[in-house]
């Protein structure tokens, strides 16, 4: 089979673990020169360690993207793997925490920390490569959302609204720079089985085998298949395609409700739950 990606840089932000772990595996399976950024440098380096031992190509660059100075690193890094081409950016790193029990609890340090680690550096980061893709009048930028950028999630209002800000972003820029070639999408996970979202925390004191009744697939979300869309999105296969959030959700995202519990302890999605 032809490796849809053999040639291209891609650059992941937060390219070690959970989702963005996946994406660089599967991005470097296709073919794909990744260049790793992750705050977590044990992290970066197994899963670069992984990649190039399976024979594909990893460079990695340590370092939080909320600051300016990693993401003009990441720029320099990517333009060193890529003699100066950048194929493609997945803007991954994202975080619902600090969260709090309700809006009315939430701080305004709180609101900066959500916008800098789920919006942010989503601009920055963009902008740094933008430049090379439109020169050389190709690219595709994937940005990692969430289905709360469409569904209502009590107690995240503010994370919800800084990612509905990255489809908002994902869809005005598409407009902007589809006359150079270059393509903007995203993808809106739910319910990923890693560090941030464990299943086994989502699942304690439930019945697994109610799962079905609040997700459609009837199981959690493993990295790669968040990954297999990015690959897409980024891949010539999506050449037509720009401007969208693909949802990425086992089916919550057609299926989902918010309940009030009846011990009126907050709220549930689970209907299982009393
Ligand atoms: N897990 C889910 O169910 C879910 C649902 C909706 C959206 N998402 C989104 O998917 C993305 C990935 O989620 P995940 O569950 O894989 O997260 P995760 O926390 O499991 O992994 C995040 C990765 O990013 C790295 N990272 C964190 N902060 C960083 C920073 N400031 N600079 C550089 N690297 C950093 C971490 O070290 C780790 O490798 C996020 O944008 C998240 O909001 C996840």
């Amino acid at each position: 089979m032809t490796q849809r990606l053999a040639g291209k840089i891609a650059v992941v932000t937060g390219g070690a673990l959970g989702i963005g772990g996946g994406i660089s595996r599967r991005l470097a399976a296709a073919g794909a020169t990744v260049v790793l950024n992750d705050i977590d440098e044990a992290a970066a380096a197994a899963t670069a360690g992984e990649i190039t031992a399976g024979g594909g190509r990893c460079h990695t660059l340590v370092g939080d993207i909320r600051k300016p100075e990693v993401v003009e690193a990441l720029r320099a890094a990517a333009l060193r793997a890529g003699d100066g081409r950048i194929d493609v950016l997945v803007n991954n790193v994202g975080d619902f925490r600090p969260a709090s029990r309700t809006f009315l609890h939430s701080t305004e340090a709180q609101w900066q920390e959500l916008y800098e680690v789920n919006l942010l550096h989503v601009f920055r980061v963009t902008r740094a490569l933008l430049p090379v893709m439109v020169e050389q009048r190709s690219g595709a930028v994937v940005n990692n959302s969430t289905v709360e950028a469409f569904r209502g999630i009590p107690g995240h209002a503010v994370y919800s609204a800084y990612n509905a800000g990255v489809s908002a972003f994902t869809k005005s820029l598409a407009v902007e720079v589809g006359q150079h070639g270059v393509r903007v999408n995203a993808i809106a996970p739910d319910l990923a089985d890693t560090s941030q979202t464990p299943a086994a925390a989502m699942l304690r004191g439930r019945d697994p085998a109610l799962i079905r009744t609040w997700l459609p697939l009837g199981r959690f979300g493993v990295a790669d298949d968040y990954a297999a869309v990015v690959e897409f999105l980024a891949s010539d296969d999506a050449r037509f395609v720009t401007g969208h959030t693909i949802p990425v959700d086992g089916g919550t995202l057609a299926a989902s409700g918010w309940y009030g519990r009846a011990d009126r302890k907050g709220w549930t999605n689970m209907p299982n739950e009393a």
